[in-house]
């Protein structure tokens, strides 16, 4: 292919991405191979200048906009930002800004780069007029009645003593919607049944496309201002002015925006600000550093569509590519066994992983991964990052295919594997050590027995010491016990014993929690004690007695009776009352999440983290209901891998949604994240 045949065939790909992009806000592409794509062109264009087109998408994005909007002709075009991922790339930007002013003296802002979109709202005398998406950066579309509706943006700019109102003003910025509240549309977009966004810029982007301002009113979005465009009337000379003017004007200005003297005070703060962005309540892509002055800023001018004034020094990647060295299982409270991977240690969004989750050994199959696998990897917010799959290109042979385990890795009991589940399961629920240290860390953890300064290292050292067997153990150890042993000094030894002493007045269900029976959390060991009132009577309660409690299903009740039938769990009981502990008494309340109170759910097919008991418990921990059909009453149905057919389509019939473990999470995740606002 000659260079000029390359070229031709860049600029119709990118056009047709831009397009996708610009108007319909998707992408069908990950954003840096898009990068990579203009990349390749402007080196191209750069070295063979004769095929130099003012059309090229490296000079300007060229994209049809749809009809339903009034078209609105930019008076000074919205511009767009050059990017570097690296430090010396940002370097090389400063390079040329010094060079082209001729001087060092520039003074610095850096803001964060909010990942909404781009917005222009002219004001005459003080009153908003007319507000214009981006669009080609030429040509925007007319969106002011759906403007209006955002709270963030004045309708009247707020008279202050510093500026005084222009004639005329056009206000620039971001509208965008915050990371939690973007979760909580999608919830509501799901148990709608309507269409979810990918991200909250897309969600953004559409809310603000609506062609009813109430739809756009109920969306939650925001507005960042960050510049203005042209200004008939005073205006500060500088960005730092722009943005407090902004600010005095009643408009929302971004706080972690700052001014400095220097280009290496400048980058040391975007560095320090970028490791943020996982803490945001909004998602950022990296962070613009801008020349201060406006003056230094016309005089450097514009380089096809980005400002030579300015760049956006980018967030490393949440994608990353490495060397899956192996898969290693680890043996759960209920025996359930969970593989894991090994990676050669790498760079994802700012900090060096080593660890993956793989789910369970069906995930590992479907993806056919292999160890010493070339696997790409995501991480996304605080999360513990996961493997996308294997880069097969990358296969040399050597790779070794994974087997699951038949037998415990503990205990080495053969593996069993029940019903629907997807997870493997050591049944030796008494012998197994690993099942007991784990039993009991889950037992004093803050949810349970909440003993501080117990947890996994000394579950680990006192169960391995054969010092203790079970929870009721616990409360028979004494000083001596602990004493020789690594890091337990004589304060620690006094205060760990003053908390299990304490432990013993927790009510009856944080014990009954600390059983670590199947499906019995927080909120349904409150439930089964408000009507039981010890755990001596629920244990002699048959399963319909169980079942028939009001939030509590058959699935729980099942798993409390087979708690209760095998003989060492009830000798547990006694061993815990004779311990002292609260065995009966009745259940204190404790704060619950009620985000899917009121609903009701049916759950059907198989889930990747979890079983389908599980997937109702969770549901139940959070005041929702679970029944067996699908009927007008149900709020949704939730849906696994090969769901039951009757269930989706009768769902389908009576128009009720089908949402998926994501979708339910996110709605729980929602409410929870709301009630904290409160
Ligand atoms: S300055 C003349 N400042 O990033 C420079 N843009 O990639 C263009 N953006 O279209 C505007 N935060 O939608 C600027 N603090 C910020 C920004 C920001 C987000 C967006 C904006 C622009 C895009 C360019």
């Amino acid at each position: 292919m000659t260079p000029q045949e390359r070229i031709a065939e860049l600029r119709a790909a990118i056009t047709q991405y831009d397009y996708k992009y610009y108007v319909h806000n998707e992408s069908d592409i990950p954003d840096a191979v898009y990068d990579a794509l203009m990349d390749e062109l402007r080196l191209l264009e750069q070295q063979n200048p004769a095929y130099a087109d003012p059309h090229s998408p490296t000079q300007s994005i060229e994209v049809p906009l749809d009809n339903t909007f009034a078209k609105v002709k930019h008076p000074q075009p919205m511009l767009s930002l050059g990017n570097g991922m690296y430090e010396a790339e940002v370097d090389a930007f400063r390079d040329r800004v010094t060079k082209g002013l001729g001087t060092h003296d520039v003074a610095w802002v850096v803001e964060p780069k909010i990942d909404g979109l781009a917005i222009a709202l002219t004001y005459e005398n003080g009153t908003l007029v007319l507000a214009a998406t981006r669009g080609d950066g030429e040509t925007g579309e007319d969106v002011t009645s759906n403007i209006k509706t955002i709270k963030t943006i004045p309708w009247t700019l707020r008279p202050n003593g510093a500026t005084p109102i222009p004639r005329r003003l056009e206000v620039r910025g971001e509208v965008y919607i915050p990371s939690a509240e973007f979760d909580e549309l999608n919830a509501r977009l799901t148990a709608a049944g309507e269409k979810t966004a990918a991200n909250p810029r897309n969600a953004a982007s559409g809310s603000l496309r609506q062609k009813d301002p109430r739809i756009t009113a109920s969306r939650p979005l925001h507005f960042f201002a960050y510049s203005i465009g042209p200004v008939d009337g005073q205006w500060p000379d500088t960005q730092w002015g722009t943005l407090q003017a902004l600010r005095a004007f009643g408009f929302a200005v971004n706080d972690d925006a700052r001014w400095f003297a220097t280009y290496a005070e400048a980058m040391a703060y975007a560095t320090q600000w970028m490791t943020k962005r996982d803490v945001l309540a909004y998602e950022v892509d990296g962070a613009v550093l801008k020349v201060d002055s406006l003056a230094q800023q016309r005089e450097l001018g514009v380089a096809g569509r980005d400002p030579r004034w300015a760049l956006a020094y980018k967030f490393p990647a949440r994608e990353a590519t490495s060397i899956l060295k192996n898969i290693i299982v680890s043996v759960g409270r209920t025996g359930n066994i969970t593989p894991a991977a090994e990676i050669a240690p790498v760079q994802l969004s700012g900090v060096t992983v080593s660890n993956a989750s793989l789910h369970n050994a069906d995930l590992i199959k479907k993806l056919d991964l292999r160890i010493g696998d070339t696997v790409n990897l995501k991480r996304s917010g605080d999360v513990i990052p996961y493997i996308i799959g294997p880069v097969l290109e990358k296969r040399n042979g050597t790779e070794q295919p994974w087997q699951m385990p038949t037998h415990c890795p503990s205990c080495g009991t053969a593996l069993v594997r029940e019903g629907e589940e997807v997870a493997w399961r050591c049944p030796n629920v008494v012998g197994c050590l690993e099942q007991r240290k784990r039993r009991i860390e889950y037992a004093v953890s803050r949810e349970a027995l909440d003993i501080v300064g117990f947890g996994e290292k000394q579950a680990a050292l006192l169960v391995d010491r054969g010092l203790i067997h079970d929870v009721a153990d616990i409360f028979a150890l004494e000083g001596d016990d602990f004493v020789g042993l690594e890091g337990f000094g004589k304060t620690k030894i006094t205060k760990l014993i003053e908390a299990i002493a304490a432990a013993k007045q927790q009510p009856v269900n944080r014990v009954l929690i600390s059983l670590g029976i199947t499906l019995v959390g927080t909120t349904v060991s409150q439930l089964l004690m408000q009507r039981f009132g010890s755990v001596a009577a629920l244990a002699e309660a048959t399963a319909a007695d169980i079942a028939a409690i009001e939030r509590v299903g058959p699935g729980i009740a099942q798993s409390v009776t087979e708690f209760f039938a095998i003989a060492e769990n009830r000798t547990l009981i006694d061993k815990l009352t004779a311990a002292g502990v609260q065995t009966s008494g009745g259940a204190a309340r404790e704060a619950t999440s009620s985000a899917l109170a009121n609903m009701v759910f049916v759950v059907t097919g198989s889930f990747v983290g979890m079983s389908r008991e599980q997937a109702e418990a969770l549901i139940a921990e959070h005041g929702g209901k679970t029944t067996g059909s699908v009927s007008k009453k149900t709020t949704a149905v939730l849906a696994g891998a090969e769901p039951g057919a009757n269930k989706t389509s009768k769902a389908n019939e009576l128009d009720i949604p089908i949402i998926d473990e994501a979708a339910l999470r996110r709605m729980i995740a929602g409410e929870s994240a709301h009630q904290e606002g409160n």
